[in-house]
Parts: structure tokens; C-alpha cells; sequence
């Protein structure tokens, strides 16, 4: 892949809600996968279990929980971020993994939606019903799938948002 291809593939990315039926294929969602286990974490600790939610049940009772994931109902995957809630830094840890997933579904082609975990008050129930770990704290639901929409959300420009050296 080219540098362009790469940063296009980036900026390409919008959340995706409605989906094709197709399935995703198993070795790009170990990709997938493989993309978040190499995501940088503070002092390398890797505090994160992920998981690969496909079963249409469980599906379903992530996306009855979650008010603003309906659609995960229809979605293929929805990928789980936990993290150890006793590391100091697993809010930003948690988030690069999902970026990673994120970006990495992006290059295969495949479209996601980052759904809030942390902070809603499912985040328990979604740990029970997953049967992870006390310890583990749902950081992010990531519905993916390839798109049946595309999504035009505005966007802030480049000079609006960027500063060299000193904000003026
Ligand atoms: C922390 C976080 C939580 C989000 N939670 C939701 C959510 O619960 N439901 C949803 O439909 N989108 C959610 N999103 C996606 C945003 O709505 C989306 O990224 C934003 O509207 C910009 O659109 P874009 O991703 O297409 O650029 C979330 C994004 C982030 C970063």
C-alpha cells in the first residue's frame, strides 16, 4: 500500500450503521484483531482482553442494552474492548486499541461504528453477559460490517483545527 493509499484509507473512514448482510470473512477478523493487540499502550502493558462478538443472541442483547447501537442487531460483528479498570492510563489504552480495530476494518474494507462503553451504565451487565472477568471494564463496542451507506458527516477544516508552534 502506498503512503497515499494508507492516509486515504484514513480519511475515507465514516461510522458506518446499516450493513450488508455478508459475513466477515474469519482471517480479517483475526487481522482486525491483530491490528488492536499491537496498538501502543503506557509502559507497553497491554491491559485489554477483545472480543469478537458474532452470535446473533448476544448481539442482540448488546444492542437492546446499548441506546445508541440499535443497529448492532444487524451488524455482523461488534467487536468488545475491556481493559483492566486498575491501570492507571486504560482509558487511552483502550482507545488506541479501538482506533486500531477501526482503522485496521477500514483498510480491509470493512466499515465500523464506535459505540460508547465506558461511562454508560451497561457496562456491567455487557461484562456479565460475556462472562469477562471481574477486574475488566467495557472501554468500546465497535458494530462492523460492510456498508449499505455512505455517510457524509461535516467536518471541521484543517486550517480550523491545526496550529504550528504557538496557538494564536
Ligand atoms: C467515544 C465515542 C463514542 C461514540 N459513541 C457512539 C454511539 O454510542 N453511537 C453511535 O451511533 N456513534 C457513536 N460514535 C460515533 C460518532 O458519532 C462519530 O464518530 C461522529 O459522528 C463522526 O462521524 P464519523 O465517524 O463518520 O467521522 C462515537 C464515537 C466516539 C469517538
Amino acid at each position: 500500500m502506498s503512503i497515499a493509499e494508507a492516509t486515504q484509507s484514513i480519511k475515507n473512514r465514516r461510522s458506518i450503521r446499516k450493513y450488508k448482510p455478508d459475513p466477515v470473512p474469519d482471517e480479517v477478523i483475526r487481522d482486525i484483531v491483530d491490528c488492536a493487540r499491537l496498538a501502543p499502550t503506557a509502559r507497553n502493558v497491554q491491559p485489554w482482553v477483545i472480543g469478537v462478538i458474532r452470535d446473533q443472541k448476544l448481539r442482540s442483547a448488546i444492542a437492546d442494552l446499548a441506546e445508541y447501537g440499535k443497529f448492532i442487531r444487524h451488524a455482523p460483528v461488534c467487536f468488545t474492548v475491556f481493559v483492566k479498570e486498575d491501570e492507571k492510563y486504560f482509558m487511552e489504552d483502550g482507545c488506541a486499541a479501538t482506533m486500531n480495530i477501526i482503522l485496521a476494518a477500514a483498510a480491509h474494507g470493512v466499515g465500523t461504528c464506535w459505540v460508547a462503553g465506558h461511562k454508560k451504565d451497561y457496562v456491567s451487565v455487557i461484562r456479565d453477559l460475556l462472562s469477562v472477568p471481574m477486574g475488566y471494564t467495557l472501554l468500546s463496542l465497535i458494530s462492523a460490517g460492510y456498508a449499505d451507506q455512505t455517510p457524509d458527516p461535516q467536518k471541521k477544516s484543517l486550517d480550523e483545527i491545526v496550529f504550528f508552534d504557538r496557538y494564536e
